[in-house]
């Protein structure tokens, strides 16, 4: 149901739509039927033969992969004018974080704790992938993942659940808009339906065990928030999931996502997931492949034809009914009505706004600002000040790499759009600073340096050094992982030789993932993670740089100080050893020949200790808060109640800028062991220097909800801790109870 419609007008839109598809399904033969079912891979170069002779017989359901517009037309001309029905034609694109504009990688854009800009920043996407025809993008991803060296992670919102469940929202909203049918709107897709973000040993398309009680606490909830949100389609994944690939997984996709959920709309497969099966070892041909899918409920195949090929003579074999197909073809018809295909199946241009328009790229620079994460500012080094300077040295193969910045899933963006590091910098300074410019190394991955006495000189008659390190696009994203999460290359052993010069030496890190900054964090005085910004990264960085705005980006992951310590996340469980600074010991210390002993040890590892370099929620200002006057309305209540917490947040610096209050709880006993802290809440505020201002949540019982050993949502009576502060490690707490006899169970 359209949840922004009056109930009453929503209810009669989806009667409608529901007799529309009905009437439809009554007219199709069972190979056209089939046909609905079936996504082809385009080519830009125009339709071909096979695709045609399929349209014309009404038996391709959509395509993706094509943003030619004059090809789109003519597809969509064909399927309505060729065809017998005229069903027009899904067409799907991978617009990830921007199409021609480009944002922040969604990594990043979780950084910026602001849905309402990153609702705006899918509806941007939308906008410009609907003027060349695109009517669906495969997006929001929403896979949680705690581990950095999955390639995919760049992908992610991050590591918690709810932030993840709540930015994931905001980008069905953005993409969808308020009318899903109107020109400009586009259906989103939550993806990879389950488990993908948790693939072993962080390597892209593993596989993936989880218990089904962590699986339905951490894994699902984002999933159910998109649906809540009113997301129009669902991916499969390609990872096993506890030994069933979830792209034939009937547990996930009919008991949890049909039954108990009761999604009404379309599921697509991912591509080829579904022929997967079979190289799984979960099915022994393409035929067995078809019915697990179809049997666990998969609408539509990306790319593969297992479906074209075998669906009737299971149908024929009684194994998939005839019932079975039509509830599938239902969900895909029932998406182009939504979509207002059969009204409007052509792209509309005119009605849109210009590509990269002066809106889009401030809504782009908007974000890339509020996703950078100031890591460490040591003496205020930052920000710069232009007329304490008269050079910088600007060094490194990020600095002016118009492409590399733009990070990963960028099929449309355009490098000439972008503006870089060292343009931004000569825009804004003009001749009031002298910047020399050394690309040090070619690639981020090089070994050797390019002209390592040019780069110091550069660095020595200079005032200060900016360097531009980290990753480059293509070593994160899809089939992109890395075991070694460290700045690649000599980059550590560039900041190893600069350190000598004795500059003040800023450090801004481009990148698809949290990189082990351990190794360098001492020999620099500032960090700037700004991850892929994106388009407008040059003049986000360099207002960032000289103080034009103050950072506001918290960590939507945690960044281990060693890779060895994934996964490392802030809502872990407790262990019966919990560690603390006292039972921490460092193998360095511990004596030769030291006898063995289990007194006293605990939860952590003798190399790295127990804590994160960074912990999630992080993030400096060039301004600070403090918080004071933490008050619970009350320190119990019901099962079905309600307590409002409040708390002050003070700039007590010289400067306005925005904090990112958190709220956080841990429920101390329960039917299942709860994690250490679980994020419940968030604001972002906006103080000026000096100000003070009371921020209010109102917490309810109904979010303490989770899942038991039984599998039921509960709410239990119980004891709970809460912390309100700026990062996952804030102090100031209170407790309070939920009173009652007994537990009881809740709607997912
Ligand atoms: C495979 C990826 O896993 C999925 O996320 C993407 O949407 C499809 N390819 C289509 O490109």
């Amino acid at each position: 149901m359209n949840k922004n419609l009056p109930p009453a007008s929503a209810q009669l839109a989806s009667q409608m739509t529901k007799d529309r598809v009905e009437i439809l399904l009554a007219k199709m033969t069972l190979a056209e039927k089939i046909g609905q079912m079936a996504q082809a891979h385009g080519s830009e170069d125009g339709v071909s033969d096979d695709q045609r002779r399929a349209l014309e017989l009404g038996q391709l359901g959509s395509v993706l992969n094509i943003v030619s517009i004059d090809v789109i037309c003519e597809l969509q001309r064909i399927a309505l004018e060729d065809s017998r029905l005229g069903i027009p034609l899904l067409i799907g694109r991978d617009v990830i974080h921007g199409y021609k504009t480009i944002f922040p990688i969604p990594l990043g854009q979780a950084a910026s704790w602001n849905p309402e800009l990153i609702e705006q920043g899918a509806r941007v996407a939308a906008l410009e992938a609907a003027t060349v025809g695109v009517n669906w993008t495969f997006a929001p991803m929403i896979d949680i993942t705690r581990d950095p060296r999955w390639g995919r992670i760049a992908e992610s919102l991050g590591e918690d659940p709810y932030l993840c469940g709540e930015l994931g929202a905001a980008m069905v909203r953005g993409f969808q808009g308020k009318d899903l049918s109107a020109i400009g709107s586009i259906a989103a897709c939550a993806k990879h339906f389950a488990g993908y973000g948790a693939a072993e040993g962080g390597v892209d398309y593993n596989t993936a065990i989880i218990a089904e009680n962590e699986l339905r606490n951490v894994y699902l909830p984002p999933f159910k928030a998109a649906l809540d949100s009113g997301v129009a389609s669902f991916m499969t994944a390609f990872n096993d999931l506890n030994g069933v690939p979830a792209s034939g997984n009937e547990f996930l996709l009919k008991q949890i996502l049909r039954e108990e959920w009761c999604y009404q709309g379309m599921v697509v497969s991912d591509w080829e997931s579904i022929v997967q099966l079979t190289e799984h070892g979960f099915t022994a041909n393409d035929k067995e492949a078809a019915f697990e899918a179809a049997n666990a409920g998969i609408d539509m195949e990306m790319v593969s034809n297992t479906y074209s090929q075998h669906l009737e003579s299971l149908i024929i074999e009684g194994r998939i009914s005839l019932a079975q197909v039509d509830e599938m073809v239902k969900n895909i018809l029932r998406l182009k009505f939504r979509l207002g295909l059969f009204e409007n199946p052509y792209p509309q241009p005119d009605k849109l706004p210009a590509l990269v328009n002066h809106d889009h790229r401030q809504a782009a620079k908007k974000l890339a600002l509020e996703s950078v994460v100031l890591l460490k500012n040591s003496h205020q080094s930052l920000p710069l000040r232009l007329s304490a300077l008269s050079s910088i040295a600007l060094i490194g193969p990020l600095a002016d790499d118009a492409y590399e910045q733009l990070g990963t899933w960028i099929f449309d963006g355009d490098a000439d759009d972008s503006e870089t590091v060292l343009q931004a910098i000569n825009a804004f300074a003009g001749d009031s600073l002298t910047v020399n410019v050394d690309r040090a190394l070619e690639t981020t991955r090089s070994n050797t340096f390019i002209d390592i006495d040019r780069t110091m000189a550069a660095a020595q008659s200079s005032d200060a050094i900016v360097l531009c390190l980290g990753e480059e696009s293509i070593l994160s994203g899809e089939a992109h992982s890395r075991a070694d999460i460290s700045l690649p290359g000599a980059q550590e052993q560039l900041i190893h030789l600069l350190a000598k010069t004795a500059k003040p030496m800023i450090l801004i890190v481009m990148a698809g993932r949290p990189l082990t900054l351990e190794p360098i964090i001492d020999h620099v005085d500032a960090i700037l993670y700004a991850w892929h910004p994106g388009t407008m990264a040059g003049t986000a960085l360099t207002d960032l740089l000289f103080g034009e705005v103050s950072p506001s980006g918290k960590l939507p992951i945690t960044f281990p100080r060693m890779v060895g310590q994934v996964p490392i996340y802030y809502g872990k469980k407790n262990t019966g050893k919990p560690p603390s600074a006292e039972s921490v010991v460092h193998m360095n210390d511990i004596a030769p020949r030291a006898a063995q002993t289990s007194l006293g040890m605990s939860a952590f590892h003798l190399d790295a200790g127990f804590t994160p370099l960074f912990p999630f929620g992080f993030g400096l200002s060039y301004t600070s808060f403090t918080y004071e006057n933490l008050h619970l309305s009350s320190s119990t209540m019901n099962i079905d109640g309600v307590i409002t917490v409040t708390v002050d947040v003070i700039n007590c610096g010289e400067r306005e800028g925005q904090e990112v209050v958190q709220l956080y709880t841990r429920d101390l006993a329960a039917n299942v062991t709860r994690p250490v802290k679980e994020l419940k809440q968030f604001q972002k505020v906006h103080l000026s220097a000096g100000e003070r201002q009371q921020v209010k949540f109102l917490l309810k019982a109904s979010a303490l909800a989770f899942y038991d050993r039984k599998m039921n949502r509960i709410i239990e009576p119980g004891v709970f801790h809460l912390w309100t502060g700026g990062s996952s490690t804030a102090d100031l707490n209170a407790s309070f109870e939920i009173i009652g006899d007994k537990a009881v169970t809740v709607a997912p």
